[in-house]
């Protein structure tokens, strides 16, 4: 806990003006989200040392030990359209890529949608959930993970996992990381209240692993090409056709991306 105590973001301003930091929860989402039902402000920021139900994507778990990683949620209050927040969960993908790029050079790539990794490896996610109120949003809740000191990953995802330290041999306080993190992401998300997308998807682009490698979706085979303003993956099928898809769930890699070794466990 004693690097994320009486955390302060450095000269915030809108996200970390409040934050909370919590020994243990439930999910940072969670608080975040009751917090936002009683009124807290925009860039509200919740960050505990352990969570004892954090959940990732498509309904699974996400690892939560206390000492090691960053779980941290953002509430946001977009004025815009929630149709011109589409691109959100890849720029927090990509703030949080260039947070530990800036932390410890280690090379973050980006796998659509919004994984973050290094050595070919996962070191972080994000889970974007939101509240609609017509077409914009009530509020939007930005949860990301992020495996900083651990000497290895969690037994259950070693094989696709790493950490910060894992993959640098430097082990950086959670509290440095978060910092960068909240001022990349304030950066990306008042470009995105402005309508402008153009920046983030180049940035995204220069990270992204996912493409120019074959991809599956449903039966029919091709090359991932571009990721598009609505965060969509354009993909140019084998048979000349291209459609954007969204969402992981039906996208298999054929091509796997080639993952670094992690160093030997201890005796
Ligand atoms: C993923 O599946 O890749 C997304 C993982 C998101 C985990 C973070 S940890 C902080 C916040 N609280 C949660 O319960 N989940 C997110």
């Amino acid at each position: 806990m004693d690097d994320l105590d009486g955390f302060v973001a450095p000269d915030p301003a809108a996200l970390g003006r409040v934050v909370t930091v919590l020994r243990e929860t439930a999910s940072t989402n969670d608080d975040a989200r009751r917090a936002a039902a009683e009124g807290a402000p925009h860039g509200a920021v919740f960050v505990a040392d352990a969570q004892t139900a954090g959940r990732g994507r498509l309904g699974r778990a996400w690892h939560s030990p206390p000492g090691d990683n960053l779980y941290v949620s953002i509430l946001l209050r977009p004025s815009a359209l929630a149709r011109d927040m589409a691109l959100l969960p890849l720029a927090a993908g990509l703030a949080i890529a260039e947070a530990v790029d800036e932390v410890t050079d280690v090379g973050a790539t980006i796998k659509w949608p919004n994984d973050v990794l290094a050595g070919g490896r996962k070191l972080a996610g994000v889970l974007v959930e939101g509240a609609l109120r017509g077409d914009r949003f009530q509020h939007v809740v930005v949860g990301v993970g992020v495996n900083v000191r651990g000497a290895r990953p969690p037994d259950e995802v070693a094989d696709l996992a790493t950490t910060l330290y894992a993959a640098t041999g430097r082990a950086p306080s959670r509290r440095a990381v978060l910092s960068r993190l909240l001022a990349r992401f304030e950066s990306h998300f008042n470009a995105l209240e402005l309508g402008r997308t153009d920046a983030i998807i180049a940035a995204v682009h220069a990270r992204c692993v996912t493409l120019g490698r074959r991809v599956r979706v449903g039966v029919d085979e091709g090359v991932a090409a571009s990721v598009e303003a609505d965060g969509g993956l354009r993909v140019r099928f084998d048979d000349g056709s291209a459609r954007t898809v969204h969402g992981s769930d039906g996208l298999r890699l054929i091509e796997p991306i080639p993952r670094a070794p992690l160093p030997q466990r201890g005796p």
